[in-house]
């Protein structure tokens, strides 16, 4: 089947689909991004992710391409000319194209917004989820703004590769101190010897994520010890368990730290749990 991207108020198909050469996210990295789980049909935690890319765009002082109810309209559209029951969305808004000048652009120059769709095999994705993932650490090398949910990724990118490189799936940032931030592409979270689940605060060092937020939420519903504070490399090869969360992992096991073993080195009891019951949490938003 042919796949469709919304790109500037029109559904092309995807092979054909582009922006201008001048557009600001190709040439400054200027612009912000979402990605949203598809389930059955339904877009999980929307909600949060809209508020997340408002709040992102606010701190860039980026124009909202159009309001969030049209928003809505162009995801859900998006999702079903794709056919995605399981799978992902993908949203990003940029400055626009303007002739290329660090300067915003005048206020003409209106928000690119491109919207893409893409399913994926729900059966592999739980297989690989059971298979756990192993991370690697690495020095934090990305700027002091990482709330902000930019398109520019190129630590990220580099960081995940080198994971990939050494046979990993993550690679976890740490800082000057020695504790980890977060993923190139998920949150960070152990569990400690007596139970507590512990994830680092969401301040300007990490990105808050929306399946942080859910994890969290959940969590507390059930009962469990919530301690949001740092932890070092060394508590985290130490824990019980350790895990990431984001919208594409949701909540998947860490059996590896810089090649030690987690715990007995499968994924463990809370993390698989937690991912069980996470959509029982979750916000479903229909069609
Ligand atoms: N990444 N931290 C970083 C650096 C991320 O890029 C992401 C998400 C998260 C988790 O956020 P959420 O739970 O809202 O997905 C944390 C997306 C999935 C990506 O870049 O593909």
């Amino acid at each position: 089947m042919s796949r469709i991207a919304y790109v500037n108020g029109r559904y092309v198909p995807h092979a054909d689909a582009a922006v201008h050469i001048e557009d600001r996210g190709y040439q400054f990295g200027d612009g912000v991004y979402e990605v949203c789980e598809v389930r059955d049909g339904a877009l999980i935690d929307e909600t949060r992710h809209l508020a997340r890319l408002a709040r992102s765009l606010r701190e860039l002082r980026i124009r909202q391409p159009m309001p969030d109810a049209a928003l809505k309209v162009v995801l859900r559209e998006t999702i079903r000319r794709n056919r995605v029951r399981d799978g992902i969305v993908y949203l990003q808004v940029t400055r626009g194209v303007a002739r290329r000048d660090h300067y915003f652009p005048p206020e003409s120059v209106a928000p690119s917004l491109v919207v893409t769709a893409r399913s994926s095999d729900r059966a592999k994705v739980e297989a690989t989820a059971a298979a756990g993932a192993a991370v690697i650490t690495l020095p934090e090398n990305r700027w002091p703004r990482v709330d902000i949910k930019s398109i520019g990724l190129l630590p990220n990118v580099l960081a995940k590769q080198q994971a990939r490189d050494a046979g990993a799936r993550e690679a976890w940032f740490v800082d000057a101190e020695g504790f980890v931030t977060e993923g190139g592409s998920t949150n960070a979270w152990i569990v400690t010897a007596a139970g507590a689940i512990v994830t680092r605060p969401a301040d300007a060092r990490i990105l808050r994520g929306v399946t942080r937020t859910t994890v969290f939420d959940m969590a507390r519903e059930l009962g469990l010890t919530i301690e949001e504070r740092a932890f070092s490399v060394d508590e985290a090869k130490a824990a019980r368990e350790a895990f990431i969360t984001a919208a594409t992992t949701i909540v998947t096991s860490v059996i590896a730290i810089d090649g030690a073993p987690v715990g007995d080195g499968a994924p463990g009891p809370v993390a698989r749990e937690l991912r069980r019951r996470f959509h029982d949490f979750a916000e479903r938003a229909g069609r």
